[in-house]
């Protein structure tokens, strides 16, 4: 079937001049900001965020107005928003799209929810790879200021908010959202225990809330066109639309805005199908982490519950496209000399069980292993999976999926390794 791109997050991007704000002022940016401030109380926006059920963007899929509603209720200090804009999971590039092309989308999103959550102060955590989404921010910043949307008395309202660009250096567990909180603080980037979750207790020991540049995008539209339009777009499970970044063994990869619910098969063949004429061998969904489809677990369609149902995530909409020519230990191995340097070394399981899983399905590749290794790689990363309460933050479960996964799936591409002394496709 074929598909159309429904650009509401990406409106516009194509043109040179996307990140002025005379671009956006044009095509009704920061009506929803003045609408917030001027028509309703932030008790109404939390409602109206509430009702349009936006799922979070970062990869879990917590619903926004869900989450701001756990902020104290009597609380005398200061309440920080912090958006993630780490972008760290592998195979994703879409929040780059926003901050870089259209900055104005989202400091109307993180003011709007600074008003809702009552915060005075918000933090834009940027990845330290971004230099152009980092200098788009901040002239965007200075931007908005001039023209009296950010910084005291915004549009004469008596409202003040300041919006800072914080940039990491580089790490993947500052994606995670209270080793984000840990990075800004000035600290090194390592996740916390929760509980206390951020909404209680964040940002230097205050409520904060933590969403995804994509979450916070959302919001302008939720409170200019009503949560009962943006409901309209999507299925009941995700609604809205959502940014594919499709890469890999395709024609055409990039980032692609549909309505989510678009079946996965008809996003590859927007994106130009499989290149080169090949065969498709597997397809990882949702990011790095997730776990891996093979050709015929593919019809299916892109939002959160149907994804968890066909045995892997939505996660960060990262779609990575992989062709016959494909070692599926290679590629595990690849992830795991990932995850395995990415580890922040805090838990046991995490910093032993990744590194033993990478070597492991390194003497597998290198036609060393046996066929107790294959078995022992899925043993340790079911060991190290911290669903169970085992480690602090869930990097051990971003890296125990792929994993079982390609374990499972491929179980005879692994023995073949390990039988033939050498990789079997040549590689
Ligand atoms: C290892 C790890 C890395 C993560 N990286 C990111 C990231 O780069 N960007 C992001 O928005 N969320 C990331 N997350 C998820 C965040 O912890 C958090 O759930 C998210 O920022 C919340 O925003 P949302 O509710 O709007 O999705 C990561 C989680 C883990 C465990
Ligand atoms: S699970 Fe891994 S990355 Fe997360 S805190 Fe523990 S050691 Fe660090």
């Amino acid at each position: 079937m074929s598909i159309t791109e429904r650009r509401i997050l990406l409106h516009g991007i194509d043109r040179e001049d996307s990140a002025a704000i005379d671009t956006y002022l044009a095509d009704g940016g920061y009506r929803a900001l003045e609408k917030a401030l001027k028509e309703m109380q932030p008790s109404e926006v939390v409602a109206e965020v509430a009702k349009a059920r936006i799922r979070g963007r970062g990869g879990a899929g917590f619903e926004a107005g869900r989450k701001w509603g756990f902020l104290p209720k009597q609380n005398e200090k200061p309440v920080y928003l912090t958006c993630n804009g780490d972008e760290s999971e592998p195979g994703t590039f879409k929040d780059r799209h926003i901050m870089e092309r259209r900055p104005h989308l989202l400091l109307e999103g993180c003011l709007i929810t600074c008003y809702a959550i009552g915060a005075r102060t918000g933090y834009i955590y940027v990845r330290g790879e971004f230099p152009h989404a980092q200098a788009a921010l901040e002239k965007a910043i200075e931007e908005a200021r001039e023209r009296g949307y950010l910084g005291g008395d915004i549009l004469g309202t008596g409202v003040s908010i300041d919006l800072f660009v914080h940039t990491g250096a580089g790490a993947y567990v500052c994606g995670e959202e209270t080793g984000m909180l840990s990075s800004i603080e000035g600290n090194r980037g390592n996740p916390r225990l929760k509980p206390p979750f951020p909404a209680v207790e964040g940002l230097f020991r205050c409520p904060t809330i933590v969403n995804n540049v994509e979450t916070l995008s959302n919001v302008p539209f939720v409170i200019r066109e009503g949560a009962e339009e943006f409901l309209k777009l999507g299925t009941e499970d995700t609604p809205g639309t959502r940014i594919f970044c499709v890469s890999g063994h395709v024609e055409r990869p990039g980032a692609y805005e549909f309505e989510c619910g678009v079946n996965l098969k008809d996003v590859i063949e927007y994106a130009g199908g499989v290149w080169k004429g090949r065969k498709l061998k597997a397809v990882i969904p949702g990011g790095l982490s997730a776990h891996v489809l093979l050709p015929d677990e593919i019809d299916v369609a892109c939002d959160f519950g149907s994804l968890a149902r066909a045995g892997t995530i939505m996660g960060s909409c990262g779609v990575m496209v992989l062709d016959e020519t494909v070692c599926m230990v290679r590629a595990l191995q690849n992830a795991l000399e990932f995850f395995s340097h990415e580890s922040c070394g805090q838990c046991t399981p995490c910093r032993e069980g990744t590194d033993w899983a990478r070597k492991v399905v390194t003497r597998i590749e290198a036609g060393k292993g046996t066929e107790a290794d294959v078995d022992k790689l899925y043993e340790i990363a079911d060991n190290y999976e911290g669903m169970g309460g085992k480690t602090i933050c869930a990097l051990a479960d971003a890296a125990a999926w792929p994993v079982k996964s390609y374990v499972t799936k491929f179980r005879e591409e692994f023995l073949m390794h390990v039988r033939q002394g050498r990789c079997p496709l040549g590689g």
